[in-house]
């Protein structure tokens, strides 16, 4: 890295102004039931939360110290799954009696704002959202000293849900490859079923399920989801050898594999080697998506990564470049930039079919305010 470690004072300020814009950002367009809508204006995500981008953006909310957002956010996911107990306690008792449902059968990836499917086609059986709402609103709850009881209705729900589904093939953090489990589904699931068994909040019989489920996802996670080389790095999905911008969860925050562990190492250092460009990140090497540009988020998950390894420069740099790809005027982060494309050739079909890139995106403006926090760069409390 290039950029010295401490920045000059004018680049603080103007990171802290972004962190103040992000956070207003995503309370002005927080709806009124807690739902954050993963990109207010873009043709496609228009009118829908997902669980995956929320998790994270109210753990950027919590972070910034926004208990009511975050608060809000985390009541509107539990009343949503807690209307969803008739039908998972009907596919629980369906597989437990062997037999086949359909895909159309499962949980949605996305909700509309009043907790509906909705009627767009989408993508849908994604379980890496339920581990990840898990994860977020433990978290939340032990930083703030909170009563779990709150979220229990919901909480169950996911937990009974991933319980069910956690080994069976789903779509991904990108909604693609549907044939596959993948890594990064497989650590928000560790993840949001071992803090909930940790948490006190489930009577005994959950508590056990939910714990046993955690150890299994971790033991398939590191017998088949390990590559080869010497230290092996987690690979996109079990029988690939791939990376994925989204594999640096599985270190931080997810936890899957500890934090300077010979398998985190390598993970990290093939998400650099293959994915990071100038400082920016890409999601995979075959991404054709608005030509496979670099993604904001992605950007701040490594830089997290990199800060709670002790690299605070490299973390810095990654703030940086983040930072510089705010829209000049409006402060607004998208979800990716086509500064580096993998495959130019792809951009304008995208355009042509979903307008230009989402922008604002809740959830890179939630990544941001998280990367801020963890280098300390939050405006003070008084002037929030
Ligand atoms: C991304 C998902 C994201 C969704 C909403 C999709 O294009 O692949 O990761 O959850 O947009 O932001």
């Amino acid at each position: 890295m290039t950029h010295p470690p401490t920045a000059p004072l004018t680049e603080v300020d103007r990171w802290r102004e972004l962190a103040r814009r992000s956070h207003a950002l995503i309370a002005e367009h927080q709806q009124p039931g807690g739902a954050y809508p993963a990109a207010p204006t873009f043709s496609a995500y228009r009118g829908y939360a997902w669980l995956r981008d929320g998790a994270f953006t109210a753990e950027g909310m919590s972070r910034y110290g926004d208990l009511g957002s975050a608060g809000s956010f985390h009541d509107w996911v539990s009343g949503v799954l807690a209307g969803r107990r008739d039908q998972v306690d009907s596919l629980v008792a369906r597989v437990g009696a062997g037999q086949e449902v359909a895909q159309s059968e499962l949980l949605p990836t996305r909700f509309t704002f009043d907790g509906a499917d909705g009627s767009d086609p989408w993508w849908d059986f994604q379980t890496d959202g339920y581990g990840t709402w898990l994860w977020s609103v433990v978290t939340h709850a032990d930083r703030h000293g909170l009563d779990l009881e709150r979220w229990r209705a919901g909480i169950e729900v996911a937990v009974d849900y991933a319980c069910l589904t956690w080994s069976w093939p789903c779509y991904d953090w990108w909604e693609e490859h549907v044939e596959h489990r993948h890594l990064s589904t497989l650590g928000a699931l560790h993840a949001g079923l071992a803090a909930v068994a940790d948490a006190g909040v489930l009577d005994d019989a959950r508590t056990a399920a939910a714990r046993a489920a955690a150890a299994s996802v971790r033991d398939l996670a590191l017998r088949e989801g390990v590559s080869g080389g010497r230290p092996g790095h987690l690979v996109k999905w079990i029988g690939s050898d791939a990376v994925d911008g989204s594999l640096a969860a599985c270190v931080v925050p997810f936890g899957l594999v500890p934090v300077g562990s010979p398998v985190a190492d390598a993970t990290l250092d093939a998400v650099r080697a293959d994915l990071a460009v100038g400082g920016g990140v890409h999601r995979f090497r075959a991404d054709v998506f608005y030509g496979g540009g670099q993604w904001l988020l992605l950007t701040c998950l490594l830089g997290w990564n990199e800060a709670v390894a002790g690299d605070r420069a490299s973390a810095l740099a990654r703030l940086r470049w983040v930072a510089d790809h705010a829209t000049p005027a409006a402060g607004e982060l998208p979800e990716q930039v086509p500064d580096h494309l993998l495959h130019p050739e792809h951009h304008a079909e995208w355009v042509d079919r979903w307008g230009t890139v989402a922008t604002p995106l809740l959830w890179s403006h939630g990544m941001y305010l998280i990367l801020a926090d963890e280098l300390g760069l939050l405006p003070d409390t008084e002037s929030r």
